[in-house]
């Protein structure tokens, strides 16, 4: 019997979940791009565009930028790990999913976490958010801009304000963020944020960038324990990026995806990118209304510019209405988990997805998807 594996062919799907995002096809050329050696100089040599190209998407002026090598997750692992001592007292600002997954985190690397826990798509109240951390006098102090779970933008500068009057490392996850809505890194406050490359950026999933304060690095110097995780330990990682010393081996491939993907947010410019995301979102929103549907979050200034989450109408399953787009369309959209489950869809208009083009598509898709 002869086994014949003809070349790979993958479907060409249209991605408007919460990620991964459709892929510019910029990046998909550079991705073909010969693979050289993780010592390489010209490995270093992206590397190194990478670390100023992502201070200007961060609107930092950090100098210490990298991609972790692995998905959002790991930049999120890395950031409390890092950050985080057992004992240390952390606190959590969550009112999603992803929120919590900081705490589980937290918790495992022996953090004290507590908590202000808002149902899932409700703002905390700045002021009570404020009480909760200078009475609390946490360590770290921890929350989600952009919470994927829900579809909410969450403030940084009142948390970030908040958590330097009692000394405290701020954590953002700026997962659905970066790339699509200001994140504002050094204007906010934030001392580590993370992100992803598969949303705002356009490119495939696999790495986390990562950018981290000159405060929050003098506060890892100073660490009593050392870091748990070996792989995400922020400071062995710069002996490899900056230091030139073999650490693991990061995928050249990936590196040039994102490079690609960053130099696109660089030569858009990140304010005309957020302006995109914003009124393709507003197009969106006001298509969602005009076909009698609600989104989840009340309030227009706490949505996601990214990440969209219409109301599923009374009596419509939405696990029928998402087959529905895969089969017949070919496009990709989410559905709401948790106590949003069914209630919730979740359409993502973000990096290269984020066109006025697309948002015909996907508005008359999905009425299309109602009525089937
Ligand atoms: C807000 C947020 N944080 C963290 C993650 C985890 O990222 P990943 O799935 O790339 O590991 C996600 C994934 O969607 C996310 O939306």
């Amino acid at each position: 019997m002869s086994l014949i594996y003809p070349p790979l062919q993958a479907p060409k799907r249209l991605l408007f979940g919460p990620g991964p995002s459709m892929v510019a096809p910029r990046v998909y050329q550079a991705m073909t791009q010969n693979v050289v050696g993780h010592l390489d100089p010209f490995f270093f040599q992206v590397a190194d565009e990478i670390r100023s190209l992502l201070g200007y998407a961060y609107s930092t002026s950090n100098q210490f930028n990298l991609a972790i090598s692995g998905t959002g997750s790991s930049g999120m692992e890395a950031a409390v790990a890092n950050f985080t001592e057992p004992g240390m007292k952390f606190a959590l600002l969550t009112n999603g999913f992803f929120g919590d997954r900081l705490g589980e985190m937290a918790r495992r690397q022996g953090g004290e976490v507590v908590r202000l826990a808002k149902p899932w798509g409700e703002p905390y109240d700045p002021q009570e958010g404020r009480e909760f951390i200078l009475r609390e006098r946490p360590q770290v102090v921890a929350f989600v801009q952009a919470e994927t779970s829900t579809g909410m933008f969450n403030q940084a500068k009142p948390i970030c304000e908040a958590a330097h009057e009692v000394d405290a490392l701020t954590i953002a996850d700026c997962v659905t963020s970066l790339g699509g809505m200001p994140v504002l890194v050094d204007e906010n406050g934030i001392d580590i944020a993370y992100s992803c490359t598969q949303k705002g950026l356009g490119c495939p999933p696999g790495l986390a960038p990562m950018t981290v304060s000159p405060r929050a690095l003098d506060r890892l110097k100073a660490r009593k324990t050392p870091v748990q995780s070996w792989y995400l330990d922020l400071q062995l990682l710069d002996t490899f990026y900056t230091g030139h010393k073999y650490h693991h081996t990061a995928s050249a491939t990936l590196f040039y995806a994102l490079r690609e993907g960053l130099a696109m947010v660089a030569e858009e410019g990140r304010e005309n990118r957020w302006q995109r995301h914003q009124r393709n979102h507003q197009a969106f929103v006001a298509g969602i209304e005009a076909m009698g549907l609600g989104m989840h979050v009340q309030n227009p200034a706490g949505r996601l510019w990214t990440l969209n989450t219409p109301r599923v109408p009374e009596g419509v399953d939405d696990a029928k209405v998402r087959a529905w787009l895969l089969e017949k369309r070919g496009i990709e959209i989410a559905g709401g988990f948790g106590p949003l489950a069914g209630k919730v869809f979740r359409i993502g208009l973000m990096g290269h997805g984020s066109t006025e083009d697309n948002v015909a598509l996907i508005l008359e898709a999905l009425a299309d998807a109602l009525k089937a």
